[in-house]
């Protein structure tokens, strides 16, 4: 495992989606499905992260790790934008995802959004725990970035090309910044029990909102008669490599929870780094960022 640090730069990555199939691992509607309610729930998710971040930078008092954390916005907020791109591929599909993505939109917007505080404690203890909330929820990210570089078996199902990518340039940038969210929560407030409660906050949000999103999906998707989506069909996923195994996501909450938990001890830097300089979208985002500095040098 290696965890050397890395400068967080954004990547302009665009994609393609109009040779990407509906059910583009095939014959897995499920498993494919599941993985899209990323699609569903990152662009709102991480627009807010990056609204957030924007009010918790004056308060940062270490000059390292403000610069991470606005290598960080900028990683997300291209990621909202990629996810965000891969829905009206899905509406010229036949499925139409904007009544559940309104949900997610008022969720973030308005639930988890500034309220109408007075300056003063009230809005210093919210933001402090939606600061709270993103480290818990950047831990499941890490988690599913690393799991997604790891995961050989969409690669053997002959996994949409496309959609691999995304993922893993997604995933490789969550490796790669992991370690930001939870430093910056350490940074400006650190309490054991935020970090308890935020957590299970966002676990009990994140599995909700994502086995509504699955259900959405299935029941929705055109090309399926009755489709469903249960617990039994998730771990079958899980136990086959095609989905995060229900054992891995269980093991990865103490280690959340355990007090000496650093981000540093899940996933790696080397491996994401690698996929970085590999991955068709990220290296032609880069050669486009060249060109463009070249041309204006
Ligand atoms: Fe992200
Ligand atoms: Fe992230």
């Amino acid at each position: 495992m290696s965890n050397t640090r890395v400068t967080l730069k954004a990547r302009q990555v665009s994609f393609a989606w109009d040779k990407t199939p509906l059910h583009w691992l095939p014959d897995d509607p499920f498993a494919t499905h599941t993985i899209n309610v990323l699609h569903l729930l990152l662009p709102a998710g991480e627009r807010w992260f990056v609204h957030v971040y924007k009010q918790v930078l004056p308060l940062i008092r270490d000059d390292r790790l403000r610069e991470d954390v606005i290598g960080f916005i900028g990683q997300e907020a291209m990621h909202s934008q990629a996810h965000d791109e891969v829905l009206p591929h899905l509406r010229e599909q036949g499925l139409d995802p904007t009544p559940y993505t309104a949900q997610v939109d008022w969720f973030f917007e308005k639930l988890l959004g500034d309220r109408t505080l007075p300056p003063g404690r009230a809005r210093e203890w919210w933001l402090m725990e939606r600061v709270a909330l993103i480290a818990a929820i950047e831990h499941y990210t890490a988690f599913l970035g690393d799991w997604v570089l790891n995961a050989d078996e969409l690669d053997r199902r002959g996994a949409d090309p496309t959609m691999l990518d995304l993922l893993r340039w997604h995933g490789a940038e969550e490796v790669e910044h992991r370690s930001v969210a939870f430093e910056l929560f350490e940074h400006l407030d650190g309490g054991y029990r935020r970090r308890v409660r935020t957590w299970a906050t966002a676990f009990t949000a994140l599995v909700f909102l994502w086995q509504r999103g699955a259900r959405f999906f299935m029941e929705n998707d055109p090309t399926l008669v009755d489709g469903k989506a249960s617990f039994k069909d998730f771990y079958r996923g899980g136990k086959q490599g095609v989905l995060p195994s229900t054992g891995a996501m269980m093991r990865s909450i103490p280690r959340y929870l355990s007090r000496g938990y650093h981000p540093e001890q899940e996933g790696d830097t080397a491996q994401a780094v690698a996929y970085l300089a590999a991955s068709p979208a990220a290296t032609a985002a880069e050669a486009r960022t060249a060109a463009r500095t070249g041309a204006a040098g």
